[in-house]
């Protein structure tokens, strides 16, 4: 029997660059293969097919603060940078801490998603873990305040002891603020002498020596000693794009104000050597701000910058100059996030969604704001090289062709399948 579609294109598997074509039935991979019978064939041959990116930390602002962004943009944003899969953050406004607080969000946003998307529930009233782990994708603790969320009402050991997220993944926002300093947040350079590493590494050190039945993963970890330490506990991590590319010297005023801060040049060149390594998910943190919200003055500044559409881009180009592998860009943006969750998405291979975006490698091009999508109208890397795929497919079917989202709103919650 013939395979309903077939898709000629290069692949990343084992480390090398391989020919193959990739059989598609009811949305699903069935074969991968040199020479498959097909129904239909779409030629990508020259192109290289990655599997859809998962992004498992971004903030779509919805409810509350659509502003900035809403699950529509957010999404829209995620699929032209080649993410089919985005975890969407508690913090909005009302905060997703109660079972009723995540239905209402589903409710909002369910039927605007451009990708699958799963919706995390944020820990602080112990007797709503039971209620909200049939609806969430996984929980958020957050240690200290931060845009929109107050810190966690009960104390974390309370919260991870609770047998509800047993097996469950819970995001963890470590950063303690008891050895925050209390200067005046002037610049970038201030910003990181206040929300220094040690309130970072205490934080980081407290969490992983809670014993808990849940899958500890700790959010974007700015060194590489806290990436040691983690891996030491066997906790996942993830670090994102800025804290490895961007750091506290550089002129971006409140544009590059984000927590955790952005560090040291050094620090930054340390945390890029563990993404080499391949063995660290590279989740974007997505979380944006108006310009406007941003042009009150540096100390009023709300913390955090975009990112979704920018994060596979930004490495695909990277790998194109040698200073990581294509293979481990794959493994950081798709495949560990995947599996963290348990997901049937991140490979191109038998049995899993076919999700899937096809990058012209030779096409690196600068990134500028007003070629991105999502609603908040600029983004950190201004100028930076990067390659976006030239095509998008969700569970079978292309919904980036030719510049234009051809085919919207077919994302579904991953928690209902
Ligand atoms: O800089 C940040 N911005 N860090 C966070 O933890 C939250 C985020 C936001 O939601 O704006
Ligand atoms: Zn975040």
């Amino acid at each position: 029997m013939a395979h309903e579609l077939g898709i000629r294109a290069k692949i990343i598997r084992g480390g090398q660059i391989q020919k193959v074509c990739i059989a598609i039935d009811k949305g699903r991979i069935s074969e991968v293969g040199a020479d498959i019978n097909c129904d239909k064939v779409m030629h990508f041959d020259d192109y290289l097919a990655m599997p859809g990116g998962v992004d498992i930390h971004t903030h779509m602002r919805e409810p509350g603060l659509t502003h900035k962004e809403n699950f529509y943009s957010g999404t829209k944003s995620a699929a032209f940078g080649g993410t089919t899969t985005v975890m969407d953050m508690p913090n909005t406004v009302p905060a997703t801490d109660s079972a009723s607080a995540i239905r209402e969000k589903l409710e909002l946003v369910g039927e605007n998603a451009n990708v699958d998307f799963g919706l995390f529930g944020q820990l602080s009233d112990v007797d709503e873990i039971e209620k909200m782990a049939p609806l969430a994708i996984g929980f958020k603790l957050f240690m200290s305040e931060t845009t929109s969320a107050g810190a966690a009402a009960s104390p974390p050991e309370i919260l991870l002891n609770s047998r509800h997220i047993s097996g469950r993944v819970v995001t963890v926002h470590a950063e303690d603020p008891s050895h925050f300093s209390a200067e005046e947040c002037t610049d970038l350079h201030r910003h990181n002498l206040i929300r220094n590493m040690k309130a970072e590494s205490e934080a980081v050190r407290r969490i992983l020596s809670i014993e808990t039945p849940a899958k500890l993963n700790l959010a974007h970890l700015t060194t590489r000693e806290c990436a040691e330490m983690a891996q030491k506990r066997k906790s996942s991590f993830e670090i994102t794009p800025h804290h490895i590319l961007l750091d506290d010297a550089m002129n971006l005023g409140p544009f590059g104000k984000v927590n955790p801060p952005l560090r040291k040049k050094q620090v930054a060149e340390k945390l890029f050597e563990i993404a080499k390594t391949g063995r660290a998910i590279i989740a974007s943190d997505h979380a944006p701000h108006t310009l406007q919200d941003k042009s009150g003055g540096f100390s009023v500044s709300p913390s955090g910058m975009p990112g979704v559409e920018t994060r596979i881009p930004l490495l695909l180009a990277m790998a194109e100059k040698n200073l990581l592998k294509h293979q481990a860009v794959q493994d950081m943006c798709c495949q560990l996030p995947a599996d963290l969750f348990g997901l049937r998405k991140g490979r191109i291979q038998q049995g899993y969604d076919a999700d899937m975006a096809f990058y012209d490698l030779q096409n690196v091009v600068k990134i500028e704001a007003r070629m991105l999508h999502s609603k908040c109208g600029w983004t950190p890397f201004e100028g930076y090289d990067a390659i976006f795929p030239a095509g998008v497919m969700l569970r079978g079917s292309m919904i980036i062709r030719g510049g234009q989202l051809i085919l919207e709103k077919t994302g579904m919650n991953l928690k209902a399948v």
